[in-house]
């Protein structure tokens, strides 16, 4: 008898769940990694997601494809809920032809991309996939780069997010990169432009692809990605929890949590700040004693660890923290920490996040490694992003701000709404012992005890410019701050500035110094 229309229906349906089938499943649970769809499982509310596309199939002939027809061809795409919220997103079946991305399986990802784009909501992407599909050639490459071009023209657009759980070697590293953040899996995900053999073959090294570009490597050295993450469910948590700091698109707030009014003093506040101006303490005390409780993710935490970046909640409002870390390189500026702080910064000002820097700043890194490295132009990203955030931003310099980076941690003078200094707080072009040496160096060399008359000099300049009074007088600093009433002045603060409106001048686009 033959099958009702509802019996084939069935069967399809059946048959594209389990991809590449038993076998390649047990395959990639034996390897420690769940399937495509388990993934989305995890990541979406339970009974929301939607499938797109589950029945596509490649048009391949060559090599005997048209013989491999497996349904939904390597990526489940489609939409569901995240914490009530609509997401777009596709996951690479790597049980299907190792995920490989053919002509069909890019259409996929295209279509729910465009979607994502016109109906503002963020995109995810789960990453699992042995690149370009080999048997297909430049169909495969032409895929991919409709993918990049839509990625781009998303970006700032709406949130998209990229995790990578597997392989994603070659070109198909552009995508994610791309995107606005990515997360890694440890001990099974790599990403590498050319993979350990021809780096073998073209320089001679030996590496692994762990130790050339796993989630360790990439989420401290190069900073390609923002999050290692110890296993999939975990990285599928990050992915939840960072959402809902972020409004769905650019023309949207950001969720806001409910939150009550209550004593807003913090006490250990006073605390934390050594007396002496040179001894390190832990930046993130400062913002876990600011923000709501428990509230602040960090993101990018183990690449140039002397700027802190992340998201957390202040009276229940999404604020994006960009602070200083005495704790590491006494929190200096360099090329590393200036290009995470900026592109956090951009982040924030394209999705509606208002920005709350923590100063203690002693100044920019000097040296050749730096200078060659383009200190120059990696300070100006910073520089430029604050420059040209135009969501609410407030300062608080908690110690010191020396030098160029007084102006580029978010100074006034670039444009920053409300400026709070600590009463520590030391506001010079450089520490007075440095300023001591040149500026009285006349009077030091003619002075008896040249030693006595150095610390002279030095209390001197000190007790004229290692303060906040100057600025203050000024007007660069709008108020001179107990650190206890910190939080209660950056609440109002913020809640003064939600109306904020300033445009910039009419362009095209500006030029960041990438
Ligand atoms: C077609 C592929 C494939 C690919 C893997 N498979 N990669 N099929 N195109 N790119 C298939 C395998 O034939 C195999 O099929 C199944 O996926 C699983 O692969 P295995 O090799 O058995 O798995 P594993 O041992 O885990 O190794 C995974 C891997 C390896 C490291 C990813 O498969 C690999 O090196 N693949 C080729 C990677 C590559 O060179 N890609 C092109 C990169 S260049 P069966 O039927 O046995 O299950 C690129 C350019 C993009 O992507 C440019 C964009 C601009």
């Amino acid at each position: 008898m033959d099958k009702t229309p509802q019996q084939i229906l069935k069967e399809k349906r059946e048959e594209s769940l389990l991809g590449g089938g038993i076998k390649r499943i047990e395959a990639q649970h034996s390897k420690g990694k769940l399937t495509a769809r388990e993934r989305l499982d995890i990541l979406l509310d339970e009974g929301t997601f939607q499938e797109i596309g589950a029945f596509v199939t490649h048009r391949s002939k060559d090599f005997g494809m048209e013989k491999q027809q497996i349904l939904g061809d390597g990526v489940v795409t489609g939409y569901g809920m995240i914490h009530g919220r609509l997401v777009y997103v596709f996951s690479q079946d790597f049980t299907v032809f190792g995920g490989s991305l053919s002509e069909t399986h890019a259409e996929k990802v295209c279509k729910i991309m465009d979607l994502a784009l016109e109906n503002g909501a963020p995109l995810i992407g789960l990453n699992d996939s042995g690149g370009a599909r080999i048997q297909e050639g430049v169909v495969s490459l032409g895929g991919y780069a409709d993918i990049f071009y839509r990625n781009v023209k998303s970006s700032g657009v709406i949130p998209q997010i990229s995790a990578i759980m597997g392989p994603c070697a070659g070109g198909a590293v552009y995508s994610p990169a791309l995107t606005d953040f990515i997360l890694m899996t440890e001990n099974s995900s790599y990403m590498f432009v050319t993979g350990p053999n021809v780096v073998k073959t073209v320089t001679n090294e030996d590496v692994s692809s762990e130790d050339l570009g796993g989630a360790s490597v990439h989420s401290s050295k190069s900073g390609v990605a923002h999050f290692s993450c110890a296993n999939e469910v975990v990285c599928l948590q990050n992915i939840k929890d960072m959402l809902a700091y972020m409004p769905q698109n650019c023309e949207d707030d950001a969720p806001a949590k409910e939150y009550t009014a209550g004593n807003e003093t913090r006490d250990v506040l006073n605390s934390i700040v050594p007396e002496s101006a040179n001894q390190p303490y832990d930046m993130r005390e400062v913002i876990e004693g600011l923000v709501d409780t428990n509230s602040f993710m960090e993101v990018h935490k183990n690449f140039a660890e002397n700027i802190l970046v992340g998201f957390a909640h202040l009276a229940g409002k999404s604020i994006g923290v960009i602070a200083n870390q005495p704790a590491h390189l006494a929190g200096v500026l360099d090329v590393s920490s200036s290009q995470k702080g900026a592109r956090f910064v951009r982040f924030c000002d394209a999705f509606n996040i208002p920005l709350l820097v923590l100063e203690d700043v002693p100044g920019f890194l000097p040296g050749t490694d730096q200078e060659w490295n383009a200190i120059i132009t990696n300070g100006a990203k910073l520089l430029y992003a604050f420059s040209e955030a135009t969501v609410p931003r407030i300062t608080v310099i908690t110690r010191k701000a020396y030098g160029g980076a007084y102006d580029v941690m978010n100074s006034k003078h670039i444009g920053a709404d409300m400026n709070f200094a600590w009463p520590q707080a030391e506001i010079a072009v450089m520490g007075a012992k440095g300023a001591a040496e040149i500026i009285f160096k006349n009077d030091i060399k003619s002075a008896d005890n040249k030693e006595e008359a150095w610390k002279e000099k030095e209390a001197e300049y000190a007790d004229k410019f290692a303060n906040p009074y100057r600025a203050a007088a000024r007007g660069f600093v709008d108020e001179v701050i107990e650190p206890s009433e910190t939080r209660d002045k950056c609440i109002r603060a913020f809640d003064m500035l939600k109306n904020k409106v300033r445009t910039m001048p009419k362009k095209k686009h500006g030029n960041i110094p990438l």
